[in-house]
């Protein structure tokens, strides 16, 4: 979910939809927004985008100058007018909006029911405003303070009341809130984009931090309402990095952005034919002296970890157990101190990966982060962080922030085998060195744009795909599956091309469309075989490789990427499946930027 938050000079709702907007890749099922107006509530609130709430509101505006807004990405009731937050008290002197689950709200809306308390939704967030209203003497934010405790679960919340004109409070556990520091006005969000427009000086708030927040300035405070001082974080983002111009959608201008990310990424960590991260210091003892490493993450990030895996195995002889973020926090790990444990995420927020962290800390295992938002909750718990430059990525389905992280762990793989001393240096630096040529290549691979935009036209009606490869072409195929599945809705899945004859094969009929990646020379052979095989059974083919070996003849399509060492392949052959995925789902009419079901930042289990 995305929360807005003003208070200041200017009419309230403008700002309120305008920030929301830049946080509909949050979630984006329903939406509203609540003003304070003189002595009471303005309060809208709609099933649906954004768009749709700004048309019911029909060019009105309310006069108010302070108010909050959400927009909601369902976890308890349907997405439904009445679900929409804001959620208000009964007298509807209170509005809330929040993000998280607050996991013993059954309970507390039982016994508030008892008291006479009538609600309007299935959510868990409208107890929060019935237990403000009970608890109220006259200040909303001690009263907050002391409903709180009662709240199990998590949550990013902001409240104002019609009684405290010009006061917004909020509260943070386990959800992203930032706030922003203007002049005379003031703003609260759930992320950085939000705020761009309007200031780039932000306080970041801490889990059991509160606040309350005026025109004229933002207070914080501990739980115990002890004052902080906090430090104002500058945002260094160009605004325009987090608006999509010139290209029609998020997820194509993300692609495009690739060889600058890569290249913000490398930036530093490449000198005299090594890789150089300051950053791991202190991690050094303990990644050299480590037996095993644990790799969590969720979706796409972990998909840059299955190419890690391979990576780190092979350079740093280290072997790595990868697990998805949402089964290693419910195994009977077998992990303690003196392990180490890969946490990837691009937002840093995703609440599996955050309890994967946190168990792996609990265990006392050492915690090392590939992140993509300074600040973010994975950024500030882990012990060590690696971040990506990839700047703010808003398309929903993840691109540049996957190549960085594939960069990253290779870079990650190439710094541990040498400070394990596991490869010598005359083939670490020839690699290094090799590096340094990745944004290059990703930028000649996207020149193929508009021949992949007209296969796609071809292949826009299919509806199976099937991405084989095998070592890192396998963890790609990964990715390639399931950027087409999630954009274009096209069942995609993705195989190690060993594993066909096993089961998949029978799938495989006249004109199935097969993604065969062969960029693995020591592997082409068995991978020219695994095409023979379905081009036996009447698929349709189109290959991925990078040697100019026979595969053209086996082979309805065939695409050779730009030559270089194997183990550097992932970061470019992923590129023309995005380009794929892209384009195929915008010729069969698809919300690109924002597919069904999904979202952005999953920050609740
Ligand atoms: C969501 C997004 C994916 C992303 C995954 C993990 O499912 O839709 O694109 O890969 O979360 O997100 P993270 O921010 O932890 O990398």
């Amino acid at each position: 979910c995305g929360i807005m938050g003003y208070t200041g000079y200017r009419q309230a709702l403008p700002l309120l939809l305008e920030g929301l907007k830049r946080l509909e890749y949050r979630g984006y099922d329903s939406a509203g927004v609540a003003v304070l107006e003189e002595g009471s509530l303005f309060l809208q609130k709609k099933a649906g985008k954004i768009a749709v709430l700004e048309a019911c509101l029909n060019g009105f505006c309310p006069s108010g100058k302070a108010g909050i807004g959400h927009t909601r990405w369902a976890t308890h009731g349907a997405p439904c007018d009445h679900n929409a937050h804001p959620h208000l008290d009964c007298r509807g002197e209170v509005a809330v909006v929040h993000n998280g689950i607050i996991e013993n709200y059954a309970s507390l809306r039982a016994e508030l029911v008892k008291r006479g308390h009538r609600f309007l939704s299935e959510t868990d967030t409208e107890v929060i405003p019935h237990l403000l209203e009970e608890a109220y003497e006259g200040d909303l934010l001690s009263t907050l303070r002391k409903v709180l405790p009662r709240l199990h679960g998590s949550y990013a919340l902001a409240a104002l009341s019609v009684r405290e004109p010009g006061r917004l409070v909020v509260a943070r556990r386990d959800s992203p809130l930032v706030l922003g520091l203007g002049e005379g006005e003031n703003f609260l969000a759930s992320d950085i984009p939000a705020l761009l427009p309007y200031t780039r000086r932000t306080y970041i708030l801490e889990d059991g931090e509160l606040a309350e927040i005026w025109p004229d300035g933002i207070k914080v405070y501990d739980a115990a309402g002890r004052p902080l001082e906090k430090k104002v974080f500058h945002v260094k983002w160009d605004a325009a990095a987090a608006e999509k111009a010139p290209y029609p959608h998020f997820m194509l201008k993300e692609i495009h952005e690739q060889p600058r990310a890569l290249r913000d990424t490398l930036r530093g960590r490449i000198e005299g034919g090594r890789v150089v991260f300051p950053e791991l210091e202190e991690a050094a003892f303990h990644l050299r002296e480590c037996r095993r490493l644990f790799l969590t993450a969720c979706g796409t990030a972990f998909h840059a970890g299955l190419v890690g895996k391979y990576l780190l195995e092979k350079l740093a002889r280290l072997p790595v157990e990868a697990d998805i973020a949402s089964e290693f926090r419910y195994r009977d790990l077998t992990l303690g101190p003196g392990d180490v444990v890969l946490v990837i995420s691009q937002s840093g927020e995703t609440a599996d990966t955050l309890a994967a962290l946190r168990l792996a800390k609990e265990k006392g295992a050492k915690v090392l982060a590939i992140t993509n938002v300074v600040g973010s909750s994975v950024a500030r718990e882990a012990d060590w962080v690696l971040y990506t430059w990839a700047g703010p990525e808003i398309a929903v389905a993840s691109t540049k922030a996957y190549t960085a992280q594939v960069l990253l762990v290779t870079l990650l793989a190439l710094y541990l085998a040498e400070l394990r001393g596991t490869l010598p240096s005359e083939e670490i630096i020839p690699l290094v060195e090799e590096v340094k040529f990745l944004p290059e290549r990703v930028a000649q691979v996207l020149a193929w744009e508009e021949e992949i935009a007209r296969l796609a036209q071809a292949l826009k009606e299919q509806e199976h795909f099937f991405f084989i490869g095998r070592g890192l072409d396998w963890a790609v195929a990964e990715e390639g599956a399931l950027k087409l599945k999630e954009i274009s809705y096209i069942h995609a899945e993705a195989y190690p091309a060993g594993e066909l004859k096993h089961g998949t094969l029978a799938l495989i009929t006249e004109g199935v469309p097969v993604v065969a990646l062969a960029t693995q020379s020591h592997l082409f052979e068995k991978m020219l075989s695994n095409i023979k095989e379905v081009k036996a059974r009447g698929a349709w083919v189109l290959a991925l490789t990078a040697d100019d070996q026979a595969v053209a003849g086996e082979t309805d399509v065939c695409f050779h990427l730009p030559p270089g060492n194997p183990l550097l392949m992932p970061a470019v052959a992923v590129v023309p499946l995005q380009l794929l995925a892209y384009y195929v789902a915008v010729a069969r009419g698809c919300d690109v930027d924002q597919p069904r079901n999904l979202a952005k930042s999953v920050t609740v289990e």
